[in-house]
């Protein structure tokens, strides 16, 4: 363990090293880093921590953890439980190196995945297969890709998407515990240059399958604090309800708005639809069409 005299700043003062040491094996050297990071200006309190074991520039092994993992109650917490991991590797590492890299290159750290990634993303919350917001969401890729864009549409519906559990391990790694079909979301999303929202009103907000989804985007929130983001991405919303007046659209649109801001996405326009219930029955109405296609073309040219 260094002293305090030993601790370096790192990436411009976001990670401090709290221990680093040279791990000698008959083979080769191995490098331990162990170093803290004060995510307190997101979340009050909040410290993470990173434990690595390098082979030259190469990441053999990653474990994180932070502090809202560990309620005051608990027994253990987060200083102690990476200081007795690196105890543990360290132990591991010299008594055989070889199983050691083979059990992390086994457990792997993620996977790229083979979700396309559009430069229009629209998110469709309904699942009514032939409903409004399905009608909105095909009108919002056609105008896409007459603009030359590369589009798709998500029928969340048709996706397995686990609710957040709330354990905070996102920002020990930048990803979710779970491998479903989020990841392929994140993984647009992160890509795209327009994220479209279509969503029919539902008890005054959006459908539980899309609410899931702003939810799981903490992950990619907790990534974007890690790693930084880029503020390029605009965001449209399409919505229709049911019953008529505005005043339908108040909770839904600040959902949306939140979920466009966690993650750095730039609000930039809203068609909103009241007093329609029956499926399909969007393509009646004089002028939608036009409004949704030339909102998606602004936000392509902003
Ligand atoms: C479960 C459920 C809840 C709904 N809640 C509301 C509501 O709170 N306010 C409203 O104006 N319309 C509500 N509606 C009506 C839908 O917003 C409306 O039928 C919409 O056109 C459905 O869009 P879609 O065709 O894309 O599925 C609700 C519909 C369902 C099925």
């Amino acid at each position: 363990m260094v002293g305090d005299d030993d601790c370096l700043l790192m990436k411009a003062g976001e990670d401090k090293i709290l221990q680093r040491k040279e791990i000698k094996t008959p083979d080769r050297t191995f490098l331990l880093l162990l170093t803290e990071r004060d995510l307190g200006a997101q979340y009050p309190g909040m410290i993470l921590y990173s434990l690595r074991i390098l082979s030259g520039d190469t990441e053999i092994a990653l474990f994180a953890t932070n502090t809202y993992e560990y309620p005051p109650s608990s027994p253990i917490h987060a200083r102690g439980v990476v200081q007795a991991k690196a105890d543990e590797w360290e132990r591991e590492l010299l008594s055989n190196p070889p199983e050691f890299q083979a059990w992390h290159e086994i457990r792997g750290i993620g996977s790229s995945g083979e979700t396309p990634t559009p430069e229009v993303l629209v998110l469709q919350g309904s699942p009514r297969p032939a409903g409004n917001c399905s009608v909105m969401a095909g009108w919002a890729r056609d105008a896409a890709e007459r603009a030359g864009k590369t589009a798709e549409v998500i029928y969340l519906d048709d996706l397995t998407i686990r609710a957040c559990i709330g354990c905070y391990q996102c920002y020990n790694t930048g990803t979710c515990i779970f491998e479903d079909d989020m990841t392929g979301i994140i993984r647009a999303l992160s890509a795209a240059r327009v994220v479209i929202v279509c969503t029919p009103v539902y008890t005054n907000t959006v459908p539980g399958s899309l609410k899931i989804v702003f939810d799981r985007c903490q992950a990619y929130h907790a990534h974007q604090v890690r790693n930084g983001h880029s503020q390029g991405t605009k965001g449209l919303l399409f919505s229709v309800a049911g019953r008529k007046g505005r005043e339908n659209f108040s909770c839904i649109t600040r959902v949306v708005e939140a979920f466009m801001e966690n993650i750095h996405i730039k609000p930039s326009g809203n068609v909103l639809i009241d007093d329609l219930d029956r499926r399909g029955y969007i393509r009646t109405i004089p002028g939608i069409e036009v409004q949704i296609r030339e909102a998606v073309e602004s936000a392509l040219s902003l």
